[in-house]
């Protein structure tokens, strides 16, 4: 871990736009959580096409996991912050997902996977991101990391603002992963109370903040705990500035639009209707998990 110091670097900080409360609902085999970015924002968070936050200490809530289900189109990344999942996948990928650590999946063309707590008892809390794939690399093949928490790259502020750089670049520091079409920024950051963090961010890109411990003010608008600020799109802003009533923790996640359309069946995320089909009779002839072995 090493201390920067903070160079004031925005000038121009974003304003909130709106506040959006996650929906409750369950998935895999009846895993509950809460859907922070919902469908209907597809296209204002593009390139990013879901956000589900998962944290429970009920074993019931979670135990069941996510049994075998495909993928196509997309990158899924999860992030754990208490817990162990294991996750294993029809391009021979195994790992165990636990403790702050970070998988970072490509579908591409296709994998089938699953993922399953691998804990009784405790809590499991994290939260899975999906980000889409530009059309000519929907069908790239599939592509697998897992991040220890040791091995993300992390840095503190001289305030004591601890930030865990999971893709992208700040403050000098780059990122687990790197993305070109997308460019995507994903930090975690902690902030004691009475901090202020900043962030560059590009004009273009679209980008929002989520709120799981404390609470935090953007541009003089609060926003509370199990929130998503999402942060207007203006083109003289050039960055972000979050400052902490409370001790806080968030994560800050930008990205640069693909601009493309969005075809989402479930878990395929294509241009067209015709490839989702083609997803659809690939799934059904077995032809999915195949091209990755
Ligand atoms: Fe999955």
């Amino acid at each position: 871990m090493t201390t920067v110091l903070q160079t004031t670097t925005v000038q121009h900080p974003r304003t909130v736009e709106r506040l959006v409360i996650g929906q409750a609902t369950s998935d895999g085999a009846g895993v509950k959580l809460t859907r922070v970015l919902t469908q209907n924002l597809q296209n204002r968070l593009d390139p990013f096409l879901m956000l589900d936050a998962f944290g429970s200490d009920k074993p019931d809530d979670y135990i069941a996991g996510f049994p075998d289900h495909p993928h196509r189109g997309f990158e899924t990344v999860t992030y754990m912050i208490a817990g162990r999942m294991l996750h294993r996948d029809s391009a021979g990928h195994e790992g165990l997902l636990e403790n702050g650590g970070v998988q970072w999946m490509t579908a591409g063309r296709g994998v089938i996977h699953s993922e399953i707590p691998q804990q009784e008892d405790g809590v499991m809390e994290g939260f899975q991101l999906w980000l889409n794939l530009p059309g000519r690399d929907k069908m790239c093949p599939p592509w697998y990391r897992d991040f220890k928490a040791g091995d993300l790259p992390k840095y503190t502020t001289a305030q004591g603002v601890a930030v865990t750089v999971i893709a992208g670049e700040s403050h000098g520091t780059t990122g687990a992963v790197t993305r070109d079409a997308t460019a995507p920024l994903y930090l975690d950051i902690h902030l004691p109370a009475g901090s202020r963090f900043e962030q560059a961010v590009p004009a273009g890109h679209n980008a929002f903040v989520y709120v799981y411990r404390g609470e935090v003010t953007i541009a003089g608008q609060t926003v509370p705990v199990q929130r998503m600020a999402l942060l207007a799109n203006s083109p003289q802003a050039d960055g972000v500035v979050i400052e902490a009533t409370t001790d806080a923790k968030v994560l800050l996640i930008a990205g640069q639009p693909l601009k493309e359309t969005i075809a989402q069946y479930g878990p395929f995320v294509m241009n067209t209707q015709q490839e989702i089909y083609q997803a659809l009779s690939d799934m059904r002839d077995g032809r999915l998990g195949e091209f990755a072995a």
